[in-house]
């Protein structure tokens, strides 16, 4: 079954054509973060115009990549939620009228189910059950994944995503948007026992995370620095901050595993690349005798190879969409 499938929920327009899911015959990325970067962050409105100007010629593309011919696509999928919503239309909007014109069904996908089947993509032989980490710039869970399409949120975080708390921790250091992958650079090397940073643990469900705190932590520490005029030790800091959040991530997925009973361990999201929460996911799987699934880098961003594969096993359940179909801002994964 080949399928055409459309990601614009956020800042990246993309389009993939993959074959029965995990065989990906192309993957189109078109980031637009260069244009966000000079306002610090995405700005809703210049997101979805830049969508509507690329999303038609980058579908050409990817089906000439993908070496097939319109003919042969069996099915249009887009992400229809969550994500900035006038973006997330745009994508939808040209998903309705390929699937229309094509006359083949439209399949609405879930961006957060996408970031996992990003691991189906990368491993072949990977299926259900597994615990997931989903750590993004929107969202951050950990989720018992029992099939393709059903997952239970087994803790989640209270305030900010881990992903929006190494943007704006970037941003007081004076990098530029989006600021994880620079954080992450800049950590390099550094010590990471620098600066005390506080690892939250918040009152009712354990596996519950948060990450405000940790955010509030690092701008006062470098507003007052700043105010006392003392030199802040920068990959110190990144080192010491990758750490707290690396901490508070890693100790609730161990817990997670071993309370559904669970030894697979997936990783995915904008987050999933960070180095240190890749090695120290690794070191904590091999203690505690879990397989970990950490895909590679272009797999953990938004791509839409990663909405074709979930909307194939989305189309196997049945969950094919009209139309009419809306798209949302939030919504339950
Ligand atoms: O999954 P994603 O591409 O988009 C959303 O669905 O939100 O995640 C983007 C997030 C951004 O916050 C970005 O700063 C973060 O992922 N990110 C990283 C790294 N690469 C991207 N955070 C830490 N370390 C990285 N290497
Ligand atoms: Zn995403």
């Amino acid at each position: 079954m080949i399928i055409l499938a459309v990601e614009s929920s956020c800042d990246e327009t993309a389009v993939s054509v993959s074959r029965d899911g995990r065989t990906i015959l192309s993957d189109e990325v078109l980031s637009q973060a260069d244009l966000h970067a000079v306002y610090g962050g995405v700005v809703p409105e210049i997101a979805s115009r830049k969508h509507i100007e690329s999303v038609a010629a980058l579908a050409e593309m990817a089906v000439k990549k993908a070496g097939i011919s319109r003919s042969e696509i069996n099915a249009v999928a887009a992400t229809y939620a969550p994500g900035l919503i006038g973006a997330v239309l745009v994508g939808l909007s040209f998903a309705k009228g390929a699937a229309y014109a094509l006359g083949v069904p439209l399949i609405a996908v879930h961006h957060m189910r996408g970031h996992i089947a990003a691991n189906y993509v990368a491993f072949p032989e990977l299926e259900p059950p597994f615990i997931a980490l989903v750590v993004s710039g929107g969202h951050s869970f950990i989720a018992d994944v029992t099939g393709y399409t059903e997952m239970r949120i087994m803790g989640t975080t209270r305030d900010d995503a881990a992903g929006e708390c190494f943007d704006k921790c970037a941003r007081v250091l004076g990098l530029p948007y989006p600021g994880g992958a620079a954080m992450d650079k800049l950590s390099q090397g550094g010590n990471d026992k620098k600066y005390l940073l506080p690892r939250a643990n918040v009152a009712g469900n354990r596996l519950d995370m948060s990450f405000s705190g940790l955010k509030t932590a690092v701008i006062n520490l470098v507003h007052n620095a700043e105010q006392k005029g003392e030199e802040i030790d920068r990959p110190g800091l990144a080192a010491s901050f990758a750490a707290a959040v690396s901490d508070e991530l890693i100790s609730r997925t161990m817990d997670a595993a071993a309370q559904a009973g669970r030894d697979r361990i997936c990783v995915c999201g904008g987050v999933a690349a960070n180095s240190r929460v890749r090695k120290d996911l690794a070191d904590a799987c091999r203690k505690n005798g879990y397989t970990l699934f950490a895909p590679p880098l272009k797999l953990c961003g938004d791509n839409a190879a990663m909405i074709a594969c979930q909307a194939y096993y989305e189309y196997l359940a049945g969950n094919t969409a009209e139309l009419d179909v809306n798209g949302f801002a939030n919504m339950e994964i």
